[in-house]
């Protein structure tokens, strides 16, 4: 893997400076790879019509071959370099959701590399809102793929110090354009099967498709999620191996243990959850809403507040980061609350299951 001196440039979230953008956008048409912001987590951007530039992606992250890329895109006409035929469904949702947190699942043209599909015949398409992205894909003139900005199976970043934690040394540039607004990534969107189903919950709602596009499935339920035993929460986690559909991904370095149940109950199982492990040594590091905090004051437990239960935009915003910060404080383990599925909660639900393993621990 090429090594290299990483540069950090701060560059204006609403009014990215020209000469930043271009600089980013000159390694990006040499066939070399950037970390740049967009409005769900940070991604790590190459030419999608170079393919040993995308390989620099799979190097850089340490990522199978067989996990796809979506490919960024400033207006719609670029999807004719993508895709032959653009269906009215597609249309549609392009139209409701782009730029925005939307990823279509579209059949692949011709000139895609295999590279960006892991050999599919679909290839995924999103058009991001972030200034600082749409600039660069227009000044790189390429349509840019790019994953989130991480170590492979780590959590995605949402600041460019997040990034710079995962890549430093392994990418030329990050752009730095402030923390991603909305926290988790885009939702993915299949329209290649009969009914469109969302393959990955995101940025946007179940609810939102729908109101488009009254078909949308919800994605299929995975078959490991279930209760989890007091021995599997104990247990250390083992990494699966069935590339692309990894229940375990987006996991923070430390176990992470998902607790449900109404919220009193709930609040009372992580306390005492919490305290057993600290007798017997552990650091523990629990996430909650700002309604739980005051169970866990005047402990030693790492208490980590996502924000208003009740706004799960903000408990978005704030999960990966606040995930990154209890890894770098040292915890053995990360007690999580549960929050209510409705609109981005499915996508926060889907994040920590993935973070869990899965698992759940339902207090009664
Ligand atoms: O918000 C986001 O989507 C971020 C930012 C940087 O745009 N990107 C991102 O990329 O999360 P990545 O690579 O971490 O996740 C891409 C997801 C993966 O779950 C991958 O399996 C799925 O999209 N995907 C890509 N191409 C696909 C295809 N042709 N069919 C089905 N799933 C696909
Ligand atoms: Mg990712």
């Amino acid at each position: 893997m090429q090594r290299y001196q990483t540069e950090v440039l701060p560059v204006n979230p609403l009014y990215p400076e020209p000469t930043v953008i271009e600089r980013a956008a000159e390694l990006i048409r040499q066939g070399e790879v950037v970390v740049f912001p967009t409005e769900t987590v940070y991604g790590l951007g190459a030419d999608a019509f170079q393919p040993a530039a995308l390989e620099r992606i799979f190097a850089a992250k340490g990522r199978p071959y067989s996990d796809p890329l979506i490919v960024h895109i400033a207006d719609e006409e670029s999807l004719r370099l993508l895709t032959p035929a653009v269906s009215a469904q597609a249309k549609r949702l392009a139209e409701a959701f782009w730029p925005g947190p939307l990823t279509l699942i579209l059949p692949r043209g011709p000139r895609v590399p295999d590279l960006i599909t892991a050999g599919l015949q679909t290839v995924a398409v999103r058009m991001p809102r972030h200034p600082v992205a749409l600039a660069l894909i227009r000044a790189a003139a390429t349509p840019i793929a790019a994953p989130s900005a991480n170590r492979f199976m780590h959590v995605s970043p949402t600041t460019a110090q997040h990034a710079f934690g995962d890549l430093a040394g392994r990418v030329p540039l990050i752009l730095d354009g402030g923390p991603s607004e909305v926290g988790v990534e885009s939702t993915v969107l299949d329209l290649g099967s009969p009914v469109p189903t969302i393959l990955r919950p995101g940025g946007i709602s179940l609810e939102s498709l729908r109101a488009v596009l009254p078909t949308v499935q919800p994605p299929r339920r995975r078959e490991a999620t279930g209760e989890a035993t007091q021995a599997e929460m104990e247990a250390q986690r083992v990494p699966m191996h069935s590339p692309g559909q990894m229940l375990i991904h987006y996991a923070p370095a430390v176990p992470l243990l998902l607790f449900e149940g109404a919220p009193e109950a709930m609040r009372a199982a992580m306390l005492n959850e919490a305290k057993q492990r600290q007798a017997r040594g552990e650091r523990v590091g629990v996430l909650v809403a700002d309604e739980d905090v005051t169970t866990f004051q005047e402990s030693d437990i790492l208490v980590h507040s996502l924000g208003n239960a009740g706004a799960p935009e903000q408990i978005a915003a704030s999960l990966f980061a606040a995930m990154r910060a209890l890894e770098a404080a040292d915890v053995h383990v990360i007690l999580c609350r549960s929050f209510d599925e409705r609109g981005l909660g499915l996508a926060i639900r889907d994040r920590l299951l993935k973070a869990a393993g899965g698992k759940t621990f339902h207090s009664a």
